[in-house]
């Protein structure tokens, strides 16, 4: 066989999934990264309609269609006070691709990219696809990124800097004060700043508060997604914010990786942003009851963890051997060095599942806690 690209050979499938693949069938899954929630029937209707009018046949502009962008331009007008011009917006498939886009069209060979360790996977990955090289930078006692440590990561080889708030997989939300100074490293340094905000609605203390409203520069990429925020994982839509040349630059990848986001899900969104939003408070309100259900338990089985203000994750400090007896017991959740190295000691839980589910999990994890101290 002929050889593969060596930086292919830098990324391995994620240790999230090596876990799910451990796990038995009937297990409670407390691994996932997705609500538990259906989309929004408006949201799906509309993708139904223009798929049956014959709308969502064929290519869209390649940086989506004018509707959803605007839709997308007035969501961040009405949410984060950032007055976007639909035209510094690219809809891309999920999240996930405005990433590894970002990330393709900034990072040259041999660049740093400082991450956030733990952090969401995708960041060490894309940068690596991308010929870059990861920069972990190990967060706060509170599970914050300290914007001190990435200034100090920071090199003349650094071409890029990733916020994420709301974080996977910790549930920390960044201060706005941290924002500000994200915002001021970015404007000072010349260096760009990746904001990944796709769980900004899922915040229950403080406000989600974007690093693009303080930037005075254009060193500031956006990245949102209606995955999170609207339960539509699968449909895979996201987007990228960002100035007039960044948006040229990643429209090359986008245009030749991608072409266009499908077009039935660009209906979905448009109608997800630009529709009655009660989901998201209900959904909010249901991932605080959850939350709160979680940290009981974790408590009570005297397991230390900052208490998560946003996303859906707690990370409680595990001690040596506790993941591999709760799955043993039935009870899916992700070692923390899948994040990163300083993951290690700690494990992800996920509560994007019922309160009865999260009850029954955390009787488990009690017996299992008990079962490895003793
Ligand atoms: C922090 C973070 N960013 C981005 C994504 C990608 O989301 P999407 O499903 O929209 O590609 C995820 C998904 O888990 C995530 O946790």
């Amino acid at each position: 066989m002929t050889e593969f690209s060596r930086r292919v050979e830098q990324v391995s499938i994620s240790g999230i999934r090596e876990v799910f693949e451990a796990a038995d069938e009937d297990a409670i899954n407390l691994g996932l990264g997705q609500p538990d929630f259906p989309t929004p029937d408006h949201a799906r209707r509309a993708a139904v309609e223009a798929i049956q009018a014959g709308e969502a046949d064929a290519y869209t502009s390649n940086k989506g269609t004018p509707e959803l962008r605007a839709a997308i331009a007035d969501k961040h007008a009405r949410d984060n006070d950032l007055d976007v011009d639909p035209e510094h917006i690219i809809a891309t498939a999920g999240g996930s691709e405005a990433l590894h886009i970002a990330l393709e069209s900034h990072v040259d060979n041999g660049q740093e990219v400082v991450i956030p360790d733990p952090g969401f996977v995708s960041y060490e990955a894309l940068t690596h696809l991308a010929g870059g090289t990861p920069r972990p930078v190990p967060l706060r006692e509170d599970l914050t990124l300290s914007p001190t440590a990435v200034e100090e990561a920071i090199t003349d080889d650094t071409a890029a800097f990733v916020v994420n708030s709301p974080a996977n997989p910790t549930g920390a939300v960044q201060s706005v004060d941290d924002m500000r100074a994200f915002a001021r490293i970015a404007d000072e340094h010349d260096v760009l700043c990746i904001s990944d905000e796709v769980y900004e609605y899922q915040i229950f203390d403080g406000e989600h508060r974007s690093p693009m409203e303080f930037a005075a520069s254009d060193n500031v990429v956006l990245v949102n997604a209606c995955s999170k925020a609207h339960s539509m994982t699968g449909w895979r839509l996201g987007w990228t914010v960002a100035a007039h040349e960044r948006t040229e630059r990643m429209l090359r990848v986008h245009q030749y990786a991608q072409a266009c986001a499908s077009a039935p899900a660009q209906y979905a969104a448009e109608a997800a942003l630009s529709g009655p939003q009660d989901h998201v408070a209900q959904m909010r309100e249901a991932f605080r009851e959850r939350r709160d259900v979680l940290l009981d338990g974790l408590a009570d089985a005297g397991l230390p963890c900052p208490t998560p203000q946003g996303a859906f994750y707690a990370m409680p400090q595990v001690p040596e051997g506790w993941v591999d007896e709760v799955i043993d017991r039935g009870v899916v959740v992700v070692p923390g060095s899948a994040f990163g190295e300083h993951g290690a000691g700690s494990a992800r839980i996920s509560y994007a599942t019922d309160v009865g589910t999260i009850k029954t999990a955390v009787e488990i994890i009690d017996a299992a806690t008990a079962a490895v101290r003793s």
